[in-house]
């Protein structure tokens, strides 16, 4: 195979452009030619594409968002989209497709595949939900990002004796944060995978501060059914305690990519590009524990989360 693309689909993620860098400059290593498809499988349906060389890629390893930009599409959802994307991907002579995205994208790339499109898929997703891998790129980025804006949102509560529900994204995933809430010491973590019970929630609040804590904070995942502002009124109301929202949203899908992210992404990057090399069938690339991993693409977006209890229970011991 001597001709493949790159496209970044979905919610960006930090990390995104250090992968996109990896997975042109293995191409150029290599002598093979990579288009650059811009934002998405929209971009694609369109024809937004041109070639990359090395310096398309200079300067972004250190840069959030995506250099070819990113979309959602709807056309690319129903059969004559994705026909249509087929038809371009010839036209271009383009025989293999780096995809960096989330579950969304990847079943994207599947659908590509099942048409004679050799898919590599890379984790890119700041939810950390796929099965298949322990990590995905921007999880950590997006983790330490929620930690500095606790730190801040700490000072300020203790000076104040306040308690604050701290809103973090994850669709349905509880994975930000189950670790931004370990991580920063959280009074109580909820996520979309467990239920809380809110009456021990706030007799755990309320026996901190009779044991003279100054502040409380509540780390809770979107994907959680009670709402934050719901959440902060039954706490004030149960306990008394001064309770105040802030909804982390988007801040957490920018920034400078963490030195994991960028290390991470630069592995699957070349790993997506070795492969096509290879001529080898779609598969989804991942981490499992220290290693980078590939799998049957299918295979792999068939698989189930597991729940990692055993965080979530450590969080709640250490923060009695
Ligand atoms: O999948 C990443 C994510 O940021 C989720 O955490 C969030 O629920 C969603 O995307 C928001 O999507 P949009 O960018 O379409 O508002």
């Amino acid at each position: 195979m001597n001709t493949i693309g790159v496209l970044t689909s979905g919610g960006d993620a930090p990390g995104m452009n250090a992968a996109i860098r990896a997975a042109v400059r293995t191409a150029i290593y290599k002598n093979m030619k990579i288009y650059g498809i811009e934002r998405g499988y929209d971009g694609l349906i369109k024809g937004d594409i041109k070639e990359m060389n090395v310096s398309s890629v200079s300067d972004i390893i250190q840069r959030g968002g995506t250099i070819l930009r990113t979309a959602r599409s709807e056309e690319f959802l129903t059969t004559e989209g994705i026909n249509k994307a087929v038809d371009v991907l010839i036209k271009y002579g383009i025989e293999g497709l780096v995809v960096l995205g989330g579950d969304g994208s990847l079943r994207g790339g599947a659908e590509l595949a099942k048409r004679g499109i050799k898919v590599m898929g890379i984790p890119c997703t700041i939810d950390n939900d796929l099965a298949y891998s322990d990590f995905t790129i921007g999880f950590d980025t997006a983790v330490n990002t929620v930690l500095s804006a606790m730190g801040n949102i700490r000072d300020t509560s203790t000076s104040h004796d306040r308690c604050t529900v701290v809103e973090v994204m994850g669709r349905n995933c509880g994975d930000i944060a189950l670790y931004a809430g370990l991580a920063g010491g959280a009074e109580f973590i909820l996520v979309p995978e467990v239920e809380t019970d809110l009456n021990l929630l706030c007799r755990k609040l309320v026996e901190g501060i009779r044991r003279g804590k100054m502040h409380s904070i509540i780390v809770r995942a979107e994907g959680v059914k009670i709402s934050s502002v719901e959440l902060a009124d039954f706490v004030q109301r149960s306990t008394g305690f001064e309770t105040k929202v802030v909804v982390l949203g988007y801040t957490q899908r920018g920034g400078s990519p963490s030195a994991r992210d960028r290390v991470l992404a630069s592995k699957m990057g070349n790993r997506a590009v070795e492969l096509l090399l290879k001529d080898s069938e779609s598969r989804a690339i991942g981490l499992k524990g220290s290693d980078i991993i590939d799998m049957d693409l299918t295979e792999a977006l068939g698989m189930e989360r597991k729940w990692d209890q055993e965080i979530l229970d450590l969080a709640d011991i250490l923060s009695i």
